[in-house]
C-alpha cells in the first residue's frame, strides 16, 4: 500500500489508460477522483475502483475549459482535503493528412490534449505547492518523439506536452513537486480500435516485442513516476513502446 490514504485525480479516467491508472493507484491505497467528460461512464468506472477499499469521486471536468477544471479541482480538494498526484490523461485524436486538416480538427486536438494539460495543471499546482508535495504526471505518447503520418495535430500536441512538463518540472521542483511523462507507444484502447487493419499491421511490423501494449503497461509506469520510489525523478519522459522508438 505504497499510496495509502494519498489522494489522485485523474483525468479521461472512464475508460482506457486513465481506467487502468485509475485503478493500479487504487490498488496501492489510494483514493481516486475519476474524472471525465463522460459521466455516466466515469461514475461506473468510481463505482467499479470503490471495489477496491477506497473513497472515489466521479467528477464531470471537460479538461479544455479552464473554469470547468477549476470547480473540478475544488470539489475535488473541498472533499478530500487535498490532490498529491494528478494524471493527465484525457486526449483525443482527429487524424488526417496536414493538406486535409481543418482548422477545427488542429483547435479541438491542441485544446484537449495540450490546454487541458495547462489548465489541470495550473490548476493544482497552486495546491501542491502549499502542501510542499506533489506528483504529476502527463501521458504524452510515441508520436510526439517520432511524428506519425496523419497525425501533425496529435504529434504537436503531445511534442507540446513533453516541452510543458519540463518546464513545469524546473518551475516545481523546489516545492517538491515532480513532474514527468509517460509516452505510450501504440496501446490497445479505444483510441487505436479506431484504426483499419493495415495500419495496425504496418505498426506491428514496427515493434520490437511484436505486440500492442496493454493500458496497464501503461499503468505500471504511471504508478512509479507517482509513488515514492520516484521522488528525485523529475523532468523525465518514460517511454512504454515495447522497443518501437529508442
Ligand atoms: N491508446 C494508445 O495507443 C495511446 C498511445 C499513446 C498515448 N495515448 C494517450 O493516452 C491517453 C488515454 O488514451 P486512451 O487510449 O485510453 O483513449 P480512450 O479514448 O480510450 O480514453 C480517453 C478518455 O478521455 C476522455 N476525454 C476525451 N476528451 C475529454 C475532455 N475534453 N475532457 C475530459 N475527458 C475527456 C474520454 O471520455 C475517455 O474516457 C490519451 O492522452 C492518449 O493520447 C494513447
Amino acid at each position: 500500500m505504497k499510496l495509502k490514504d494519498k489522494v489522485a485525480f485523474v483525468t479521461g479516467a472512464a475508460q482506457g489508460i486513465g481506467k487502468a491508472v485509475a485503478t493500479a493507484l487504487a490498488k496501492e491505497g489510494a483514493n481516486i477522483i475519476v474524472s471525465d467528460i463522460n459521466l455516466e461512464l466515469a461514475s461506473q468506472t468510481a463505482k467499479e475502483i470503490e471495489g477496491l477499499g477506497v473513497k472515489t469521486l466521479a467528477l464531470k471536468t471537460n479538461v479544455a475549459d479552464l473554469a470547468d477544471v477549476e470547480s473540478s479541482i475544488a470539489e475535488a480538494a473541498k472533499v478530500f482535503g487535498r490532490i498529491d498526484i494528478l494524471v493527465n490523461n484525457a486526449g483525443i485524436t482527429k487524424d488526417g493528412l496536414l493538406i486535409r486538416m481543418k482548422k477545427e480538427d488542429w483547435d479541438a486536438v491542441l485544446s484537449v490534449n495540450l490546454t487541458g494539460v495547462f489548465n489541470c495543471t495550473k490548476a493544482a499546482s497552486t495546491l501542491m505547492m502549499k502542501q510542499r508535495y506533489g506528483k504529476i504526471v502527463n501521458i504524452a505518447s510515441i508520436v510526439g518523439q517520432m511524428g506519425n503520418f496523419g497525425q501533425a495535430n496529435y504529434a504537436a500536441s503531445k511534442a507540446g506536452v513533453i516541452g510543458f512538463t519540463k518546464t513545469v518540472a524546473r518551475e516545481l521542483a523546489s516545492r517538491n513537486v515532480t513532474v514527468n511523462a509517460v509516452a505510450p507507444g501504440f496501446i490497445q484502447t479505444a483510441m487505436t480500435d479506431k484504426l483499419t487493419e493495415d495500419v495496425k499491421k504496418k505498426m506491428m511490423e514496427q515493434i520490437p516485442m511484436a505486440r500492442l501494449g496493454q493500458p496497464e503497461d501503461v499503468a505500471s509506469a504511471v504508478l512509479f513516476l507517482s509513488g515514492p520510489e520516484s521522488d528525485y525523478v523529475t523532468g523525465q519522459v518514460l517511454a512504454v513502446n515495447g522497443g518501437m522508438y529508442m
